[in-house]
């Protein structure tokens, strides 16, 4: 996959007197059904998180609170992208070396991967990404 395929995905949402209320639906906002969760909070400012590639994975991040950026990079092009509205999560396709840096200090982002958690299916080794991406 390449940068191109990277994109923002509006969440649906319901607002109103009562407060703000956001959604995705498989099929509608999701191109894949979920099986798991997850979220990151409490980052130092100056930790990265992620710095790895998924060789099959696809995930939608969403900054439900605060903000990070997620930088994204297909082995030839690099591209940052700032999450600050909780209403747009992004897209991340599979083979996608992926960094999530310079987080609020109140910033949560929320994790919604196309697979269960299998450390096998991670790429960790910057030098075997570049191998697979050349
Ligand atoms: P890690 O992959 O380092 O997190 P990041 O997304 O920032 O790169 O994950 C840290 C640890 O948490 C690692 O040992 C694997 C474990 N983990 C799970 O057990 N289940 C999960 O769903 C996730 C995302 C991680």
């Amino acid at each position: 996959m390449s940068l191109a395929d990277v994109r923002w995905i509006d969440l649906g949402s319901h607002l109103d007197a009562r407060g703000e209320l956001y959604f995705a639906e498989v099929g509608k906002h999701l191109p894949f059904v979920l099986p798991r969760v997850y979220f990151i909070r409490n980052v130092p400012n100056d930790k990265l998180r992620g710095t790895h590639g998924h060789r099959t994975l696809e995930q939608v991040v969403v900054p439900v609170v605060g903000q990070m950026t997620v930088v994204a990079d297909d082995g030839k092009n690099v591209r940052e992208y700032r999450l600050d509205n909780p209403a747009r999560g992004l897209f991340l396709p599979k083979m996608i070396w992926r960094e999530i840096k310079d987080f609020t200090p109140d910033g949560v982002c929320l994790l919604l991967p196309s697979e269960k958690y299998d450390e096998a299916e991670y790429i960790r080794d910057r030098a075997e990404f570049e191998r697979l991406t050349r």
